[in-house]
């Protein structure tokens, strides 16, 4: 088994990462809440057919009861009926101070029960069990939690570490390859952020079999980057910007594809592109860093540029959560491997995107 600890002051928690590991999700929950007697399980309808049994199973055996709370998959069910619906459900079934809360699905399941987590009786144990790559690699780990409100995405959460994030690379094997891609388009960002050997063992693996052969080196790679990212700055003042590389732009894309159009890892893929010639056009990127990104997207079957137009690039800068009155933080690359927080004009960054984007 692969264990990395999150080491911050007083929260500390272990990422654990084996194959068949949720099958001992009963044990592992019960090593960091001794005391809990009750677990609310929250899963999404995809995955519920899918690892309800096993999860249970496990819980039981353990001594736990559980009760699990099933909310419909997708990015609508962020949303306050459905935290409001966990609250309720949570009391009905009696959870008291010492119990928990386990987040069995992706980055929807895991923000939302996460804010269910946080917020209920003023703060449960939190148990993270990502079912999909994008959640393994990023949402899971870190402690940001949340839902959408009308004006954007995760516009009303906390910070709120997990006590455990259990990963059984196992789980994967149910994704679709689009789904398991757009999980990739996170991990590839990284190795472009902070590990140019990643970046290269990545590109030397252009395949979902390839990939899955080292899938428990590629989960801990990233959830060790993320780890000195989020242990170093854990609200995400400072370094942990650099994670959103890619991102702001990515949002952009998202929006003009009406969030239905391209999943989140397809926009992320085509706003590192963007992001990357973006740095090249203010002299901070060397100038062969775009192809080389577009190559390793592209062979991963990820968009390397999504058409989009100057308001809707205006809208997504302006309501950017790094952005600070007229500025914005660019995340850059002054070298594939090294990110560099670049902050400019809000009106800058759209005037130069529409420069060397064709904006339609
Ligand atoms: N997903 C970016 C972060 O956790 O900061």
């Amino acid at each position: 088994m692969k264990t990395l600890t999150v080491a911050l002051p007083g929260r500390e928690y272990d990422i654990l990462i084996q194959r068949g590991l949720l099958a001992q999700a009963g044990e592992r929950v019960r090593a960091v809440l001794p005391q809990a007697s009750k677990l609310a399980a929250v899963t999404d309808s995809n995955v519920e057919p899918l690892y309800r049994k096993p999860l249970l199973d496990s819980l039981t055996a353990a001594g736990f009861e559980a009760r699990l709370f099933v909310v419909p998959a997708g990015e609508k069910s962020k949303n306050a009926a459905q935290l409001s619906r966990l609250w309720e459900g949570f009391m009905d079934f009696g959870l008291t101070r010492t119990d928990g809360v386990v987040a069995l699905g992706g980055g929807v399941v895991g923000d939302l029960a996460g804010f269910a987590a946080a917020t209920v009786l003023r703060g449960v144990g939190f148990v993270q069990i990502p079912t999909t790559l994008l959640a393994q690699v990023d949402s899971s780990v870190g402690g940001k939690v949340a839902i959408d409100l009308n004006a954007g995405k995760n516009l009303a959460g906390a910070f709120y570490q997990p006590r455990l994030v259990l990963m059984d690379p196992n789980v994967l094997n149910t994704l679709n390859l689009p789904q398991f891609m757009e999980g990739m388009a996170e991990v590839v960002k990284y190795g472009c952020i902070w590990d140019a050997g990643f970046f290269e063992f990545l590109t030397a693996r252009p395949s979902r079999p390839e990939l899955m052969a080292d899938i428990e080196h590629i989960l801990y790679t990233c959830c060790d980057i993320k780890r000195q990212v989020v242990t170093e700055d854990e609200l995400d003042t400072g370094l942990r910007m650099i994670l959103n590389f890619g991102h702001t732009l990515g949002h952009a894309y998202e929006l003009a594809g009406h969030y239905t159009q391209w999943s989140h890892g397809e926009a992320v893929a085509a706003g590192m592109c963007a992001a990357a010639r973006l740095g090249v056009s203010l002299g901070v990127t060397p100038a062969d860093v775009p192809g080389k990104i577009e190559d390793a997207l592209a062979s991963l079957g990820l968009p390397t540029s999504i058409p989009c137009d100057a308001a809707t690039y205006a809208a997504a800068v302006g309501r950017d959560k790094k952005g600070t009155g007229a500025d914005v933080t660019a995340i850059l690359l002054d070298k594939i491997g090294r990110a560099v927080p670049y902050k400019m004009p809000k009106a800058q960054l759209v005037r130069l995107l529409g420069s060397f984007h064709k904006i339609p």
